[in-house]
């Protein structure tokens, strides 16, 4: 399985003017998540300021105008989102944040939580307040313990300093937080399934629309945003939407935390400017390649493989530039692929992750995905493909693309089309000779 740093590998070298670390600025200090030190670098400072001297739409609108897109991997701008709530009508409404990060290859929340706790429920405050909601859901992967621990303290700290409870800030604006551990499946991260698993429902997804504004928790309006997505908030009120457009390309603004993870140097989380290349993060920060490299996964385990060649490195991490290469931006979890590990059990690994995880609710991912699809990559790293096995992966692939209730059959589809399409000689030798080409087991074998 693959292996990752105990603690991450911290953070940019980057000189530039513009750019300074943000939302990890904290991860890995000493004591960085209680309050008090949060406090010392002033924490709570940019909630005060939008509950204070801001309405609700300027800070939708400063939002908005900062350019910041979802970080939970579908790239939604975020004040556009917030935007969509309907007029308050006197209903409960519900922020949510979506911490199940349970994506293979992505891994920055956690240490968000772990080490900035406090980060994050402001980021939830600020939210609340732009969107009118009085009750945040802070929904945390079930293994993710610590995560959860540290939460809970800082939960008890806020509410205790008046951060969190009645009047926040002598406003008239109440806001409480209710943290949910989450039930141990990857399906929990997908919006609605998370707010059935809230709920105490199986976490199978709902159709959509109605969307999470206007039917989310308890049939009421709701807005969910990632972990990453909230700490970014924080600072975009604190600095300013110019200061944070400043950074970044045309299509994706401000800061990114980008994962590492395979055979580098220095596997890890690292916050650059979004458009920085996928060569600064590798080479610069993470320490290069250990061993020979054939492809990256860029954004998680989901997004389509690429080729490791220049063309690939010089390609800026930003949602319109790697979309051009075929692939998605995702989560920022670049996966790396050693030349001398077999390509189709790299990817069978992959195909087993997320048949394990279909929830079975619609045909083509409970039976195209965890049923003829797993059977025929065991088959083929069994030793028993035949003629044609390929060219059914293939066909399989295409006729269950678009076709499931929700995206996690075609997050499978990512990693076997594009192997396919890179490597189809890998796949052509393990079905004629029964061997694969390429032998090598190590971090990640099937
Ligand atoms: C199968 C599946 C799993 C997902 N897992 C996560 C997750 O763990 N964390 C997350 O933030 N978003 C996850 N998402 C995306 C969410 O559905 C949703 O788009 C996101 O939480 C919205 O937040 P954002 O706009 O801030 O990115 C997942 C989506 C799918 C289809």
């Amino acid at each position: 399985m693959t292996t990752i740093a105990e603690k991450p590998q911290l953070i940019s070298s980057r000189k530039d003017a513009q750019f300074e670390v943000t939302l990890y600025k904290n991860v890995g200090v000493e004591g960085a998540h209680t309050l008090e030190t949060y406090l010392e670098g002033g924490g709570y400072k940019a909630a005060k300021k939008a509950l204070t001297t801001m309405t609700p739409e300027a800070v939708v609108d400063e939002v908005k105008r900062s350019g910041l897109r979802g970080r939970g991997g579908a790239g939604f701008p975020t004040g556009l989102k917030w935007s969509f709530m309907p007029k308050p009508d006197g209903r409960q409404r519900f922020i949510v944040c979506n911490a199940d990060e349970s994506e293979p290859g992505s891994f920055k929340d956690r240490y968000l939580m772990e080490d900035d706790p406090h980060q994050l429920l402001e980021g939830m405050v600020i939210a609340g307040y732009a969107i009118g909601a009085t009750k945040g859901v802070l929904y945390v992967r079930g293994e993710y313990y610590k995560s959860y621990e540290r939460l809970r303290e800082a939960l008890a700290e806020a509410t205790a300093g008046g951060y969190l409870g009645k009047g926040l800030f002598g406003s008239e604006f109440d806001f409480e937080i209710i943290l949910h551990r989450g039930a141990g499946a990857y399906i929990c991260g997908e919006e609605t399934s998370l707010m059935n698993s809230f709920e105490g429902l199986r976490a199978n997804p709902r159709l959509k629309p109605p969307f999470p504004a206007q039917a989310g928790v308890y049939g009421l309006p709701t807005t969910i945003n990632n972990v990453e997505s909230f700490a970014s908030a924080v600072h975009i009120i604190a600095k300013g939407a110019d200061w944070y457009a400043s950074m970044g390309t045309d299509d994706s603004k401000g800061t990114k935390l980008y994962q590492v993870s395979g055979p580098a140097a220095k596997p890890g989380v690292y916050e650059l400017p979004m458009g920085a290349t996928f060569r600064e993060l590798i080479f610069e920060l993470a320490g290069g390649p250990t061993e020979p490299i054939k492809a990256l996964i860029p954004g998680g385990s989901s997004t389509p493989m690429l080729a490791f060649n220049d063309e690939t490195l010089d390609t800026p991490m930003d949602y319109g530039s790697i979309a051009k290469k075929g692939s998605m931006l995702g989560t920022g979890g670049v996966i790396l692929i050693p030349q001398e590990k077999c390509i189709v059990n790299a990817t069978w690994n992959l195909v087993r992750f997320y048949a394990h995880e279909s929830c079975g609710k619609c045909t083509p991912c409970r039976e195209g995905i965890s049923g003829w699809m797993t059977k025929m990559y065991q088959k083929l790293v069994s030793g028993r493909g035949e003629a044609g096995d390929v060219e059914l992966i293939e066909i399989m692939s295409r006729n269950i693309k678009g076709k499931a209730f929700c995206p996690l059959a075609d997050a499978c589809l990512g990693p076997v089309q594009s192997s396919l399409a890179l490597f189809r000689d890998e796949y052509e030798h393990l079905a004629e000779h029964g061997t694969p080409k390429y032998t090598k087991t190590n971090w990640w074998s099937a």
